[in-house]
């Protein structure tokens, strides 16, 4: 799905839906992490017009996604505990060329439409096997919400470099996250691990 290389085996479902409040409050941090991200992708290059005015759209969808898992956790009187660490990102963002500001641009745009990528795959399996009727619909939403971020990150990324260098350095990406993801090992209640 979305270019991803290694689908998430089915088994990951009953482990991440084993405890529903951990899967909800890690969820709550991943849309936490997606806005605050683009929200610093805003402030470290508000020259670039297209970004800017794309990434404001995308923080406010983002927001608007934390405050409906909020809710989601409210309702059911669960507590939001500290964020733990999250394995897969940290190992994902080392992707990234740091120290040349426009390289590491393209590198960030393709590490974000990953995580896109793979929180929509990871949604769509939630909606097909969560218990809770009104779950399943949140997460079919969502899965449909993340994918249409994947597409504004690789648009973007076009925008501002040629569709060569964005397919080839995209490839790159997508085999890290591969490795990363057989590698990692499965924890319960948690998005990506
Ligand atoms: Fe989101
Ligand atoms: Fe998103």
């Amino acid at each position: 799905m979305l270019h991803l290389q290694l689908p998430t085996e089915p088994a990951w479902a009953d482990l991440a839906l084993r405890n529903l409040e951990d899967i909800l409050v890690d969820h709550l941090y991943c849309e936490q992490k997606a806005a605050s991200n683009a929200i610093s992708m805003i402030v470290r290059y508000p020259e670039r017009t297209a970004l800017v005015d794309t990434l404001a759209d995308v923080v406010a969808e983002e927001w608007e996604h934390y405050r409906r898992v909020l809710a989601e956790i409210r309702k059911r009187g669960f507590t939001v505990g500290p964020q733990r660490v999250d394995e897969y990102a940290v190992r994902l963002l080392k992707f990234e060329r740091k120290g040349e500001r426009d390289k590491q641009l393209l590198d960030k745009l393709l590490v974000c439409a990953i995580i896109e990528a793979r929180s929509c795959e990871r949604f769509k399996v939630l909606s097909q096997t969560v218990e809770d009727p009104e779950l399943a619909v949140f997460y079919r939403e969502l899965m449909e919400s993340e994918a249409g971020h994947y597409t504004t990150f690789t648009d973007l990324a076009r925008v501002y470099y040629p569709a060569q260098e964005v397919a080839d350095r995209l490839q790159a990406c997508v085999a890290l996250e591969k490795e990363i993801v057989e590698t990692l090992t499965p924890i319960a209640g948690r998005i990506h691990q």
